[in-house]
């Protein structure tokens, strides 16, 4: 009986750690030297301004400029929106404080719910994630439109 219960036990504490661990979207260290994809500035008044106004760049890893170049985004693609308070000065405009560093991270088995996207936004200074699931959620109830390029926005030029 003993070792029945111990068995479970260990089943149970190996589940609960690879669900933890697979289903966790992780901090994209260094990804200021992956690919770019776009940057682009939002202003007052733009439908996204109050979520994500400022200037943003797009990044992503080597998986993901393939899924950019396929349409079809592998597992461990990750792509990041690093976004700034977006500075107006001296008839320029520049990358100011940033304000967060928000992920897209794809592992089908992880995130079935959100159609194998993992949702994050990192707090700039203590690179910490504040999502739950609800707001993955709704993180790709807005993604959902993009279901013919795999629920990503951007595209890669030439
Ligand atoms: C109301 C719609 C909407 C919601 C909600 C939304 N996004 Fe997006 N997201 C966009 C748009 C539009 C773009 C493209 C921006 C561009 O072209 O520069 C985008 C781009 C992105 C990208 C770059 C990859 C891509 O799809 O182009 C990431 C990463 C991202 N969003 C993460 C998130 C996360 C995390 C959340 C939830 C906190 C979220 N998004 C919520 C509309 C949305």
């Amino acid at each position: 009986m003993r070792v029945f219960i111990n068995l479970i036990l260990a089943v149970a504490a190996a589940t609960a750690s690879v669900s933890a661990v697979a289903g966790e979207v992780a901090y994209p260290n260094g990804f200021r030297q992956w690919g770019h994809v776009k940057s682009m500035v939002l202003k007052p008044g733009h439908p996204l301004y109050d979520a994500v106004g400022g200037m943003h760049h797009i990044y992503a890893n080597a998986k993901a400029m393939q899924g950019y170049k396929s349409g079809k985004f592998a597992d461990g693609s990750v792509i990041v929106f690093d976004l700034f308070e977006a500075v107006d000065k001296d008839n320029a405009v520049a990358e100011g404080q940033r304000k967060a560093v928000v992920v897209m991270s794809r592992n089908a088995r992880a995130h079935k719910a959100n159609d194998g996207w993992g949702y994050e936004v990192f707090d700039a200074r203590t690179r910490k994630g504040s999502l739950d699931a609800k707001a993955q959620a709704d993180c790709h109830a807005c993604h959902r439109s993009q279901q013919e390029k795999d629920f990503v926005f951007s595209s890669l030029r030439d």
